[in-house]
C-alpha cells in the first residue's frame, strides 16, 4: 500500500533543561489521539547554553520535525535561533514556539495567548485594571503583554532581584515595589499573577499576605506543580476567582498543535482531567 500524504507521520517536541517533568508531550498525544492522526510529540533534555540549544533545533530541523515548544531556559536563545519573529514574541523578549520549514525558523510566544485565554475562560477583566506582578523572569515577560492585552492599564512588579525589575519596568513601561512590600502592593490590585518558582514542590514558599486581597480580585499562578498552589488556596477560601498553572499550560500548546499537526486542538475538562491524573500519579510516587 503506497503511503498517502495522511498517513506520514509528523514530528514536533518540546525542549528545555529539565524537561521530564513536562506535561506537553501528554497535552499533544491526547490531541493527536482524539484527531486520529499520527503525530508524534517528544520531550528533548537540552542543556542550558545557547550553542546546545541551536545544534539540537538544527538536528530536529534536518530530522524533518514540524517544531518545537521551548520552555526554561531556552525561551530567549529562541529568539535569537530564529530568523524571524511575530510581533508578540519580539516585544516579550522571549519565545515558546518555533517553527521549521518556510523561510527559516520562526519564533512565536503563545505564553501569552496561553495567558489570556486561561484567565478569559474563567473571568473577566474590567477595564483600566490593575495588576500586581511577582516576578520579572522570561514568563513574567509574556505576562505583562498578555496583562495588557486584557485591559490591565497599571502593572506594579515586584522581585526579588531589584535590578531584574527595574528591567521589566523599564521595558514595559511599569511601576515598581520593593520585593519585601509586595503585600502593600497587593491594596488595589485587580489581578495578581504569580510568575516566580515560589510555592513549586521542593522551592520556598510564597509568602504574601492576602488581608487587603479585593474580593473581587483574580489571583493566578503560573506553578502547576502542586496544582492548587498555597496562594490560591488560600485565594479561593476567600471567595477569590483563582487561574492556575495548568489552565495556561493547556492553552498555550494549541498554537503548536494545530500549526505543526493541521488538526484542532480544545482545551476542555477531559484535557483538564487526563492532566490532573498524571499529576496525582506523580505525586503519589
Ligand atoms: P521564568 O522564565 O519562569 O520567569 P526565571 O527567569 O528563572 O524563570 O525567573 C524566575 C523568577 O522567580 C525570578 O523573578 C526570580 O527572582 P530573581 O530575579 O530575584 O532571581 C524568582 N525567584 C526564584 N526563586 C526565588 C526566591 N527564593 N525568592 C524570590 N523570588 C524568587
Amino acid at each position: 500500500m503506497s503511503a498517502t500524504s495522511e498517513q506520514i507521520p509528523k514530528h514536533a517536541g518540546v525542549v528545555g533543561w529539565p524537561i521530564t517533568h513536562s506535561l506537553s508531550p501528554h497535552i499533544h498525544q491526547l490531541w493527536a489521539q482524539r484527531a486520529g492522526i499520527p503525530a508524534y510529540y517528544s520531550a528533548f533534555a537540552v542543556p542550558p547554553t545557547y550553542d546546545a540549544f541551536a545544534d539540537t533545533l538544527n538536528g530536529l530541523a534536518a530530522a524533518g520535525f514540524a517544531g518545537v515548544n521551548v520552555t526554561l531556559p531556552h525561551k530567549e536563545h529562541a529568539l535569537r535561533f530564529a530568523k524571524d519573529a511575530s510581533a508578540a514574541a519580539a516585544k516579550a523578549g522571549a519565545a515558546n514556539m518555533i517553527s521549521f520549514g518556510g523561510n527559516g525558523p520562526y519564533a512565536e510566544n503563545s505564553d501569552i495567548t496561553g495567558f489570556e485565554k486561561a484567565v478569559c475562560a474563567v473571568a473577566t477583566v474590567k477595564k483600566d485594571s490593575c495588576a500586581l506582578v511577582l516576578g520579572a523572569g522570561g514568563a513574567a515577560r509574556g505576562i505583562v503583554l498578555a496583562l495588557e492585552r486584557l485591559g490591565v492599564t497599571k502593572t506594579i512588579v515586584a522581585n526579588r532581584t531589584k535590578e531584574k525589575a527595574a528591567v521589566i519596568a523599564d521595558d514595559f513601561g511599569l511601576e515598581q515595589t520593593d520585593w519585601e512590600d509586595r503585600a502593600d502592593a497587593i491594596q488595589g490590585a485587580d489581578i495578581i499573577v504569580n510568575t516566580t518558582s515560589l510555592g513549586m514542590s521542593g522551592q520556598p514558599g510564597l509568602e504574601l499576605s492576602l488581608d487587603r486581597l479585593d474580593p473581587a480580585a483574580i489571583v493566578t499562578d503560573i506553578v502547576y506543580t502542586p496544582l492548587k498552589t498555597p496562594l490560591l488556596i488560600e485565594a479561593k477560601a476567600r471567595g477569590n476567582i483563582v487561574v492556575d498553572g495548568l489552565s495556561m499550560l493547556m492553552h498555550q500548546a494549541v498554537p503548536g498543535f494545530q500549526a505543526w499537526f493541521g488538526a484542532e486542538a480544545v482545551v476542555d475538562d477531559d484535557l483538564r482531567g487526563h492532566l490532573v491524573s498524571i499529576l496525582n500519579k506523580r505525586s503519589a510516587v
